[in-house]
């Protein structure tokens, strides 16, 4: 199976789904990043590990409708089984979204469906909570609503430094990233059509 992996930024993300598919761990092959950001060092890691790095800047296009028409024109180009938002820092549109409906995947850091948006970290600490993490879900309509595929659990400690915790959070994405793209390509995670997120027995 054929995977897509867009990404605007340093590709921390993206280097754990490298290293996995490296590994024989990946359950597919991710053969093609594009950024809408044209010097995102997640580009460089694509073409150190050889795979097909596009630019699409959005700035080029008048409207969000032109960009994800152009995006959607670049992605299909390979036949993707799934779509991977990998730090994606752009708001896709309904007709973008529809087009991926059940093989799009996102990462979010924060246990959905807490902390919906930006800042999670921040906001999390300031409102004292003892438990922190991640998520990774399908991408719905609704930014960072879609189902949850997998979470991790981080634990807040008292007087939490914030940077440390952004980098226990950001450790637990790249360990689950890759387990649920695999799940995904295996067939053993679905969205099912009353919109869940379902997941099978090891067959
Ligand atoms: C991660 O924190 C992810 O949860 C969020 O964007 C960040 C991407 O980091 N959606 P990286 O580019 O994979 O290093």
């Amino acid at each position: 199976p054929r995977v897509v992996v867009l990404i605007s930024g340093n590709g921390s993300n993206l280097q754990a789904l490298l290293d996995a598919q490296a590994h024989d761990e990946l359950g597919g092959d991710i053969v093609a990043v594009v950024s809408n950001k044209a010097d995102a060092y997640g580009l460089r890691r694509a073409k150190d590990a050889g795979v097909d790095a596009v630019a699409l800047p959005h700035r080029e296009y008048d409207s969000r409708e032109a960009f994800d028409a152009a995006l959607i024109k670049v992605i299909d180009r390979h036949e993707p089984h799934l779509i991977v938002l990998a730090g994606f820092m752009r708001i896709l549109t309904p007709g973008f979204v529809d087009h991926y409906r059940g093989r799009m995947l996102n990462v979010h850091p924060s246990l959905l469906p807490a902390y919906q948006g930006l800042h999670t970290h921040q906001r999390a600490l300031a409102d004292g909570v003892e438990e922190h993490g991640v998520s990774v879900h399908f991408v719905t309509e609704e930014l960072d609503g879609g189902p949850v595929v997998i979470q991790a659990v981080v634990n807040v400690e008292p007087n939490q430094d914030i940077d440390a915790l952004i980098e226990k959070v950001h450790a637990r994405e790249h360990l689950i990233y890759p387990i649920a793209v695999r799940w995904f390509l295996e067939g053993r995670v679905k969205l099912s059509p009353q919109g869940k997120a379902t997941l099978d027995d090891i067959p």
